[in-house]
């Protein structure tokens, strides 16, 4: 079964995310379904990683333009929100990933969880297209630096890498 040791360092964020990496690699590598493996990676981060209070996904169905609520770990959160529309939706528009330090400076934050203080939201893209997005919630504000959005963009890269053609 899946070692679910936690990481030795997490204060070592290189190492840490190495680790992470491998642990979503032995995961997912010999499973193409897009949907399971979203589950377990919420799974993986929000046991592995200090500090969190939502960890998931959220899909772009192919021709709308209104992002849906995937597998996550965390309270019941909001099903639909608009590109544009919240960190989630501005990180689909803008096509990159967008870390938020404190929620409240940020305009149009969607609070979902009013514990959420910061948040970390990483784009899905294959050949070009927004297939949603990645969102990390933490109840502490600043909790997500430079290293962090490095660490998670590299799973999110071996996520969408991994999905079947
Ligand atoms: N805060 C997000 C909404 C999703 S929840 O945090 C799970 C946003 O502003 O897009």
């Amino acid at each position: 079964m899946f070692d679910t040791t936690p990481i030795a360092n997490p204060a070592d964020k290189t190492a840490f995310y190495l680790e992470l990496d491998q642990q979503l690699a032995s995961l997912i590598e010999s499973e193409p379904d897009a949907i399971a493996n979203a589950a377990n990676m919420s799974a993986l981060l929000y046991h592995a990683m200090p500090e969190l209070n939502w960890a998931g996904f959220y899909f772009l169905p192919e021709g709308t333009d209104v992002l849906v609520v995937g597998p996550f770990q965390g309270k019941p959160a909001c099903v639909r929100i608009p590109i544009g529309k919240g960190v989630c939706g501005t990180a689909v528009a803008k096509r990159e990933t967008i870390l938020v330090p404190d929620v409240h400076a940020f305009p149009g934050h969607i609070a979902c969880d009013a514990a959420s203080q910061s948040e970390l939201v990483v784009p899905l893209i294959r050949d070009g297209r927004v297939l949603g997005v990645l969102d990390l919630d933490s109840p502490r504000a600043g909790r997500f630096d430079a290293d962090d959005q490095i660490g998670i963009e590299r799973l999110v890269a071996r996520y969408v890498a991994n999905l079947p053609a």
